[in-house]
């Protein structure tokens, strides 16, 4: 995507050919700064503080995580090492155990002095994937969103709700959710989103309305809590949002919020869609509720809040009464039964096992 007219990805090699840039997303959306990754260590200190985030962007950090660690210790015990401390730093997004899983599976077998290249070579075309299965996500659910405005007719604005930012901050270019959007945009479609600030961490806030405003789309952002209110009134037309595990049987794991969302939704009639790239599908599971393990972050990041003060200083202040207690669960659980269609790389697809499994076979389990 463009930032003042030069084009970026969120994460990319250096011209040294082993070091990684990626955006720092801990400053947005005051500052728009890149950071070099050096070492394993650093890339697993970017999943963990969330300088990078959103499940495919995890994934790709941890691939080149993986490629940083061979190109210090190829050996057994570094590939080890690697693997262990990068899938200890986040738990809910399942592209990291997916992205460790492919870079662990293609360098075992390898002699020590072919690792590095291998691995920097797999994370990029890890980064290449990700690209093309956003793209792809983009034109199939561009679809839908052009037959939303062929039934509203000529002229009429198609009203999106996202939750969180899946776009491209969280991917590696193009986002997920943000994919039909773009392309609805550009193609000349009218479309206006809804952003949900997305408390605690205010990712719909800073990151897509950020991000949404670079592009030009219009959009507005609005407390979490208004969304049902937009769809009694009938201005939501559909809701997009994306996922950091979907199970086999079609359960979304996404943003702590998302569930709420879906309700409304289901109450108001209002298409409610995922998109959802195939590498964040988690085949080995079934009950979302009950088997995806939901991160539990700081209690600071829903008692404390940080904004640009006037003289152009990021403060950070205290919101919750002294003493009182607080949670941060950051993720929650949409049932299957709750959602319109998975919109995939390979297509539109039920929220249900079997047809995730047919469009899936060769990752599908049993
Ligand atoms: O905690 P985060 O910011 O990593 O959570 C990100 C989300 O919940 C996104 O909506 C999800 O990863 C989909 S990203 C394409």
């Amino acid at each position: 995507m463009l930032v003042d007219g030069k084009p970026y990805r969120t994460i990319w090699l250096n011209e040294d050919g082993r070091s990684v840039n990626i955006i720092d997303q801990t400053r947005f959306p005051h500052v728009f700064s890149i950071v070099t990754l050096r070492s394993m260590k650093a890339a697993a200190v970017a999943i963990r503080t969330m300088q990078v985030r959103g499940a495919p962007l995890i994934g790709a950090t941890a691939a080149y995580g993986v490629a940083l660690q061979m190109a210090e210790d190829p050996s057994d015990g570094g590939l080890d090492h690697a693997c262990r401390t990068l899938m200890a730093t986040r738990p809910t997004a399942v592209n990291l155990r997916w992205a460790i899983d492919e870079m662990r599976t293609l360098l075992k077998d390898l002699p020590r002095d072919k690792r590095s290249a291998r691995a920097y070579a797999r994370a990029a075309e890890i980064c290449d994937e990700d690209v093309a299965i956003c793209a792809a996500i983009g034109r199939n659910g561009l679809e839908i969103v052009r037959g939303i405005a062929a039934r509203k007719g000529p002229g009429a604005t198609v009203n999106i709700l996202t939750h969180c930012n899946a776009g491209w901050l969280a991917t590696v270019d193009w986002g997920t959710a943000t994919a039909p959007i773009y392309m609805a945009h550009d193609a000349g479609i009218p479309v206006h989103v809804w952003v949900d600030e997305t408390r605690p961490r205010n990712q719909g806030a800073a990151l897509t309305a950020w991000e949404l405003g670079r592009h030009g789309v219009p959009h507005t952002v609005i407390p979490d809590n208004s969304g049902g209110h937009l769809m009694q009134h009938g201005q939501v037309d559909m809701v997009i949002v994306g996922t950091d595990r979907t199970t086999a049987s079609g359960d979304v794991c996404n943003k702590i919020g998302t569930y709420l969302k879906a309700l409304a939704a289901r109450d108001n009639d209002v298409p409610f869609y995922v998109a959802l790239p195939s590498p964040t599908i988690d085949f080995t599971i079934d009950d979302g509720v009950r088997e995806i393990p939901i991160e539990e972050r700081a209690g600071e990041e829903v008692s404390k809040i940080c904004g640009l003060t006037r003289d152009g200083r990021i403060e950070t202040v205290s919101i919750v009464a002294d003493g009182s207690p607080v949670a941060n669960h950051a993720f929650d659980v949409t049932p299957a039964r709750l959602i319109t269609a998975l919109i995939t790389e390979r297509g539109v697809v039920a929220a249900d096992k079997d047809a995730l499994s047919e469009m899936f076979p060769e990752r599908a389990v049993g």
